[in-house]
């Protein structure tokens, strides 16, 4: 196993990547953006606090990305932390960025095939990855790799981009789906509230809690909210001196503003509901994923 703990200088993901094809949140973090999610970082607070994550809690996040939120997660001490992260720079930067402890872990590996133990975790977390796929691989990674690691009444928190009014036309859905797909070149699905809901509930999550957050992603006040005054203005310099990068970022920015009233970002909280299909097995650690020891 690698210590990666030590390492400071790790490549950002995408760093080897065309900068005109790159997916969108690579590009944003190559360019120094840290929090890749829609709602922004005052959403995610928001999403912690409403999943009262203590001591007592065994958390596993998928997709951390750059560890934003796994930091926020450490600052309440939870009994043990695993992420899984498919991006492999993403899962060392993530891990770099957490206290070296063997309660704590990040994998690399897709949240679709885990095989983490059922009944093992009290919360499932997981950010901006589900708007990411397509109906079917969404509700797969929600009825198998978030439910199964869930003890019966614990707690789901996801944070993702919903399509708003939610009588939508679906033509108008997709026209936004396509518009954002052409500029993030990445899938984008995102859904209605109803529609995120539904979801959750059809594979035998109950939602007890929903919060919104305009999705300001590329907006210069949710920059400095998110990043801080110092790495946004980092961010500004380095879309400036990269003619490449500004294209895009400016692509990314105009589909965001032509359909801001269609898109907000959301969290909602599930908890896994009492019965047959609720609990089994023994609570286990899995190693099945490739661990990056910190
Ligand atoms: C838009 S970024 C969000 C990162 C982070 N959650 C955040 O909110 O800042 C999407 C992340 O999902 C990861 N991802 C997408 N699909 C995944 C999958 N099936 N399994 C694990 N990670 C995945 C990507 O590698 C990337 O880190």
């Amino acid at each position: 196993m690698t210590d990666f703990h030590s390492v400071q200088t790790v490549d950002l993901p995408g760093s080897d990547l065309d900068v005109t094809k790159m997916p969108g949140h690579w590009l944003l973090a190559r360019l120094c953006k840290r929090g890749l999610r829609p709602g922004g970082l005052g959403l995610t607070r928001a999403m912690l606090r409403h999943l009262a994550i203590g001591p007592a809690d065994e958390i596993v996040e998928f997709a951390p990305g750059l560890g934003v939120t796994a930091r926020s997660i450490m600052q309440r001490r939870p009994r043990c932390y695993m992420a899984g992260e498919r991006d492999a720079k993403a899962a060392r930067w993530t891990a770099g960025q957490l206290p070296s402890n063997p309660e704590i872990s990040v994998v690399v590996g897709q949240a679709h095939h885990t095989d983490l133990p059922a009944a093992s975790s009290t919360v499932v977390v997981g950010e901006a990855m589900l708007s990411m796929q397509t109906a079917e691989p969404k509700r797969l990674l929600i009825a198998a790799e978030a439910f199964r690691p869930l003890r019966s009444g614990e707690r789901y928190g996801i944070h993702e981009l919903a399509v708003v009014p939610g009588d939508i036309p679906s033509v108008q859905q997709r026209e936004i789906d396509r518009a954002l797909s052409s500029v993030i070149h990445v899938v984008a699905r995102p859904l209605t509230a109803a529609a995120w809901k539904t979801l959750l509930e059809g594979v035998g999550f109950r939602v007890i809690g929903i919060g919104y957050a305009p999705m300001h992603l590329l907006r210069p006040l949710r920059l400095i909210q998110d990043e801080g005054i110092l790495e946004a203005l980092r961010l500004a310099k380095n879309i400036m001196v990269d003619d490449a990068a500004r294209e895009r970022v400016l692509a990314m920015r105009w589909v965001c503003e032509r359909y801001r009233r269609n898109l907000s970002g959301i969290y909602l909280i599930a908890k896994k509901g009492l019965g047959p299909r609720a609990e089994a097995g023994a609570p286990q650690r899995s190693h099945s994923w490739i661990i990056l020891s910190i």
